[in-house]
This record gives structure tokens, sequence and C-alpha cells, in this order.
């Protein structure tokens, strides 16, 4: 079993360290925040995973994990070192790298004699190579092992992933990585790094295209009164497109497709190739995003200007089953009504607090408290629990009973039957 570092206590940091002491190896997960780190080894969980608080309180039990301040101090004395830090975007797309300059700078002189540095996060091609030359180390190599996880899955995805990609310049370093994973069954794909680099953007830049094109699809359905969910499901069967990423939503966003869709158009800009395919599929995502605000404001009661009116919102996470709101396409969708000086209350099973920079939002601590005195109702999150609710004595707590489902989540009989005009997508 392997002595391994992982640097970055955040979703990517967490499951993999905690899984990877499941495994049997022995993890040291550091991180910058200090306060998280001691929760950390106190066995709190910061974010919501499900499956993840299990696996930390069995692995700080068992001794083979523990959270260090500081990359230095977790990677001082492991032969493995994962870096699962953040790679937010710069102003023009491009991947901000100055999280993984730092951190190299701080270990690689520490780093112990024929120590594997594996990237784990979403890095744009040619990363490895780069790293390579700011170490300046002949006896360190770099692996990129790009992460597939989703989030709200994300234990189940790192312990049963649809494949594990080892981009290696050497057959030796890759060996040793794919030894790490020896208990994982799964299928097994060793490139050289700037491949494995593109996989993955690639990856989330074709999912984001897929979801791009069936919300266009769902437009058209609306406009030549097809059902966009008997499309989806039409074309899901056909093995050659698959059923998964074709649920018309809000828009897409999340932590990871908007800025790694920006960041491999800048890639291709920088290579001197016009990727017009994925260029427009990110302003078509702009334009849904929003065509969704506008549907809530066509929505309002007939001579109710925006500014005076209520706009009740259900979900603000980027999908159900997360707490997470990075480019939230909720957000978005709030940003485009905010603007226009409505007044937004929100529930949401996994937000309770104020939003940073989103203040104006009033958060409610019940579906029904969001709902009162509200001129309309917008689902943007497909939390299944907003399927359940108690519909009677949302009509009775609205001024005007409209519902907006840009989730489709609801059944559109059932509301019109209980007084509301349902307004879906697509359908
Ligand atoms: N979140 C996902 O679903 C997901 C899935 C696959 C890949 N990724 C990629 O994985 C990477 C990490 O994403 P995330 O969502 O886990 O990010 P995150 O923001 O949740 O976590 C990053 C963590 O790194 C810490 N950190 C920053 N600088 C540090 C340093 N010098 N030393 C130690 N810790 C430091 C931060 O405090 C934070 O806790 C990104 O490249 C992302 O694109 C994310």
């Amino acid at each position: 079993m392997a002595d391994i570092a992982v640097i970055g206590a955040g979703y990517v940091g967490l499951t993999t360290g905690t899984c990877l002491a499941h495994l049997g190896h022995n993890v040291t997960i550091a991180d910058i925040d200090e306060i998280k780190v001691q929760e950390l080894n106190e066995g709190e969980v910061p974010i919501f995973e499900p499956g993840l608080s299990e696996l930390l309180t069995e692995g700080i039990k068992n001794g083979n994990l523990k959270f260090v301040v500081g990359a230095s101090s977790a990677s001082r004395n492991a032969a493995f070192h994962f870096l699962c830090l953040p790679t937010p975007p710069n102003p023009d797309g491009s991947t901000n790298m100055e999280y993984f300059h730092s951190a190299i700078e701080e270990i690689k002189d520490i780093l112990p004699p024929n120590s594997v540095i594996v990237n784990k996060s979403t890095l744009p091609v040619g990363t490895a190579s780069q790293l390579k030359k700011q170490i300046q180390r002949t006896d360190v190599e770099i692996v990129s092992n790009p992460e597939f996880l989703s989030e709200g899955n994300a234990v189940q995805d790192f312990l049963h992933p649809s494949r594990i990609v080892i981009g290696a310049e050497s057959q030796e370093a890759a060996t040793r990585v794919v030894a790490l994973f020896s208990d994982i069954d799964a299928t097994i794909q060793i490139t050289g790094t700037a491949s494995a680099e593109l996989i993955k953007h690639t990856a989330n830049a074709f999912l984001a295209m897929k979801l791009t094109f069936i919300n266009e699809i769902a437009t058209l359905c609306e406009l030549v009164g097809a059902n966009v969910l008997d499309v989806a499901e039409g074309i899901g069967y056909d093995p050659r497109i698959g059923s998964t990423y074709l649920q018309p939503g809000p828009g897409w966003g999340g932590s990871c497709f908007p800025k790694d869709s920006a960041s491999l158009l800048q890639t291709a800009n920088k290579a001197g190739f016009d990727f017009e395919l994925l260029e427009k599929a990110i302003t078509l995502n702009t334009a849904h995003l929003q065509r969704t605000a506008q549907k809530v404001i066509d929505a309002l009661p007939e001579g109710k200007e925006i500014e005076k009116s209520k706009i009740a919102v259900l979900g603000l996470t980027f999908k159900a089953g997360t707490d997470d709101l990075r480019s939230s396409p909720s957000l978005a969708v709030i940003g485009y009504l905010l603007d226009l000086n409505a007044h937004v209350s929100a529930y949401d099973p996994m937000v309770n607090l104020p939003i940073e920079d989103m203040s104006k939002i009033e958060i409610t601590s019940t579906a029904y408290e969001a709902a009162n005195n509200a001129d309309a109702l917008v689902i943007l999150t497909e939390w299944e629990e907003f399927a359940d609710l108690n519909y009677e004595r949302i009509h009775e707590a609205m001024c005007h009973p409209v519902v907006v489902d840009a989730r489709n989540l609801l059944n559109p009989q059932d509301l019109e039957q209980q007084g509301f005009q349902y307004i879906g997508l697509g359908q």
C-alpha cells in the first residue's frame, strides 16, 4: 500500500483521498484552509456528498487518513502527490494556473526521490509538460489522471468509474499509478499526458454540447407542437446517441462545464483552430438561460410589472443531489430577474444562508414560504422533493397560480387540475 499526499480538500480531493484510504492506502490530505482541516480531523465533512462521511470516519479510525495544513506537510513523506486544486477561469476563459504554480513551488524541492505527481484537476493540454519544466527534477514524474466523478454521486463514481485514464510519458510511472487502483474493477486507458488532459476537457465540452442540443430541440418543440420528453426518449433508445444528458433544463452550469468549455475554446484559439461548434454551444447556452428568465417574466399576470412582482424559485444548486452553487444555472436565471428588480424568494433543501454576491435573494426555509404571495413560481433545480409538495397549499399561498417548470419535473395534468397554469420546457 502506498503513501499518498492529496493536495486540496474540495469535492475532488476529499473524494479521492477518502476513497484511496478506503482502498487501503496511507493518505494525508492537505488544504490551506486551517478551519476546514481542523473540522475534517474531527470527522466533519464540509460538503454534501452521499457516503463520504462514513468513509472519512472509517479512514480516520483505522489510521489510513489524516488531514494537515499546507501541501508540504503532506508531500514530505509521500510517494504519490495527487493535485486536486482549483482551476478557475481567467477573464478570457483560459484556465487560471495560479493555484497549481504556487502549490508546485511549495513542494518541488521537498518531494522525496522518485515521487510521482498526479494531476487530478481538470487542466489545459500541455500542463503536465509545463509542470515538468517548472519542477526541474529528473527523478519526479508527472502523470495526468483526470477525474470524471459527478457531484452527488462522487464516491460511487470514484469506486466504480466508467474508466480510469492515466496519461504518462513513462511506462514505469503509468504502471505505478495503475497499481494504486488495482482494487477497482474498471477499464484502464493509458495514454500520453496531452491526450489524457484533452480527454477530460473534451468529455465535459461534449456533454455540455449535448445539453445545448436538447435545449435547442426543446425550443423547437414548443414552436411545432412536439414534446421534447418524447423526442429525447425516442432518440435515447439509439445506443449511438444514448439516453443520458438529454434532459432539457434552464441551461447548463455548475463548477465544471462552463469553465472547461471556455478553457477548451481558448486551447483551440491558441492552437490557431476556430472551434465554431463549441463557441456556438456556449453562446446558445447563455441565450437559453435568458430565454428561461423570459419565460418567467411572460408568465406574470397581465399588466403586472416585473419590478412589482414576487417570483418564487424552487432550487438554487446547479443540480439536485449537491450543495454546490458554483455557476448554478438557477443563479444565472435569478440574476436576470434581479437585474429587472423583481423580488425573488427562493427555497432549496441545501441552502439556508444568504448567498454571497446575491444577497437580494430572500432565502426561505420551506417551499410554501417562498410561494407566499408570489406572482409566479419557477422550478430551477430538479430536486425530487419538489414533485412531492402539497400544490394545493402552494396554490392557496400564491397571488397568481402559475408554475414555470424549467426541469419538467411535475405532471402538467395534475397541476392544471389543481388550478395552475403550467408552463413546461419543450412541451
Ligand atoms: N467538482 C467536481 O465535480 C469536479 C469533477 C471532476 C473534476 N473536477 C476538477 O477538480 C479540480 C478541483 O475541483 P473541486 O471542485 O474539488 O475544487 P474545490 O474548490 O472544491 O477544492 C479545492 C481545494 O483546494 C484547496 N487549495 C487551494 N490552494 C491550495 C494549496 N496551495 N494547498 C492546499 N490546498 C489548496 C482549497 O482550499 C479547496 O479546499 C478542478 O480542476 C475541477 O475542475 C471537479
